[in-house]
């Protein structure tokens, strides 16, 4: 296995998009900031210099940081944030993990700019367990804002209101030719007629759940989250922020140009949304047609978004835990809960919210969607583990019907479940891993309403069991 160095300047860099340039926060001035490549088993040593004028950490999202939580990143949970003119070290290695992830700011807004990708190929001497394909390429979806992010969220803590939503959803970065003055940058992926590409697809945005799609093209699943799943083909991805989808496809249509396309999938529902699509065009060799546009479904088609997600299972026959503990909550009726449950989160309270649970401990999780507010979806993820998605539902979780619906077969390993609006999902892991993980809703707006809360897994007794000490340039607050 390898070490890779890398250098990361947090930096204010002149971003042009949308007719407009802004002094935007960058890593090493490149927006999206750089890909990280690596193989299953490598160690990554990240030196990070903060140069800009607002506190940052990088998390990198989906890293399972095997007794290494104080290379997780999220600020006053693992560390304390690196000051302006500050710097830190973060060191991990990747171990089971292969696909797709992605690296960003864990700070007040600051990753609305500051993210990038990891790719993760098979461990040495290992292949796909799919076709190689003959070319690969990625996709990360994101959010720009016309004004500075950080002053966005700001004005709403000041006001209590809702924060604006993103001038444009973006692919790598780019609005993509539908939006103004975004023709020259819209992204083009390079295909050859007859091959099949890998094609990697991040939802970086900071507070949108996108759906996804290529005109006219099949697109076969083989992964999420940097876990393989049982290949499934569908037309349309539904990815929530924190979410990765590994997809094939084939160049197996006409010569032509087709457009990437991804937009809005269920905001607040009656509240406002940007029903606006960021395109990128795959590109056959040679062609210069005007790109075929495909259709998006409606920005709440929750039936395309539930059948996508319930769409996949993982690709081995996993261990499965069976020790019922917890249920989190944002509000429950006291009639379907049962005495071996215990409530986590109720209505939204200052403060803040920890669980302890013994080294091995096998965990069950209810996430519960409410209505107190609108009815939305949450992309809830949790730092540090991979969990099963057991089931998802809508309406209450009921524990005496619900659990038939448990697929204790093969049920997909993720760190991030879409929970389905008004609905909930039940997911499980086993506490492995020492440290104090934080575990929230993926769309940023949420954190700072109080959708967050703490697991801290005690040491093991084993070696490889305990939380390594702390590193010496770790910022204190
Ligand atoms: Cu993708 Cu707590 O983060």
């Amino acid at each position: 296995a390898k070490t890779h160095n890398h250098d990361f300047v947090v930096q204010e860099t002149k971003v042009k998009k949308l007719c407009e340039t802004h002094n935007s926060i960058t890593v090493n001035g490149q927006f999206p900031g750089p890909t990280l490549e690596v193989n299953n088993g490598d160690t990554l040593v990240i030196h990070v210099t903060n140069k800009a004028r607002y506190n940052v950490t990088i998390h990198w999202h989906g890293v399972r940081q095997m007794t290494t939580a104080w290379a997780d990143g999220p600020e006053f949970i693992t560390q304390c944030p690196i000051r302006p003119g500050g710097s830190y070290t973060y060191r991990f290695t990747i171990s089971g993990q292969e696909g797709t992830l992605w690296w960003h700011a864990h700070s007040s807004w600051v990753r609305a700019t500051v993210y990038g990708a990891i790719i993760i190929h098979p461990q040495e001497g290992y292949s796909y367990p799919f076709p190689k394909p003959h070319s690969e390429s990625l996709i990360t979806l994101g959010e720009w804002w016309d004004a500075n992010p950080i002053d966005v969220i700001r004005e709403a803590t000041r006001t209590g209101a809702a924060p604006n939503v993103s001038d444009a959803y973006t692919i790598n970065g780019q609005p993509g030719d539908l939006y103004k003055c975004s023709n020259q940058d819209t992204v083009k992926v390079p295909v050859n007629s007859g091959e099949t590409s890998l094609i990697r697809v991040i939802n970086a945005a900071l507070n949108q759940q996108l759906f996804f799609t290529i005109a006219n093209h099949k697109l076969t699943v083989v992964g999420a989250d940097a876990s393989y799943v049982k290949p499934f083909t569908t037309k349309v991805l539904m990815l929530g922020p924190g979410q990765t989808t590994d997809v094939l496809v084939k160049a197996d249509q006409p010569t032509a140009r087709y457009y990437i396309a991804a937009r809005a999938y269920a905001s607040a529902q009656g509240a406002p949304f940007d029903n606006t699509t960021t395109t990128a065009i795959l590109e056959y060799k040679t062609a210069t047609s005007k790109p075929i546009m495909p259709s998006l479904p409606a920005y709440n088609d929750t039936a395309t978004a539930t059948a996508f997600t319930t769409s996949f299972k993982s690709l081995r026959k996993p261990l499965v835990p069976t020790e019922l503990i917890i249920i989190f909550s944002s509000r429950w009726d006291s009639e379907s809960t049962s005495a071996h449950q215990k409530l986590v989160l109720e209505t939204p309270i200052r403060g803040t919210k920890v669980y302890k649970l013994k080294y091995g401990s096998r965990v069950q999780i209810v996430l519960q969607g409410t209505n107190i507010f609108t009815a939305e979806n949450h992309p809830i993820h949790l730092h540090g583990y991979d969990f099963y998605i057991l089931a998802e539902g809508f309406g209450n979780f009921n524990p005496k019907t619900d659990t038939a619906k448990f697929n204790l077969e093969d049920p997909p390993l993720r760190n991030t479940v879409s929970l389905p609006v008004k609905g909930w999902a039940v997911i499980r892991f086993v506490a492995d891993n020492p440290g104090t993980w934080i575990m929230h809703c993926h769309l940023d707006v949420h954190i700072g309403w109080g959708l967050a809360m703490v697991f801290v897994v005690e040491d093991g007794p084993g070696p490889l069991q305990k939380l390594e000490q702390p590193p010496p340039d770790l910022p204190v607050c």
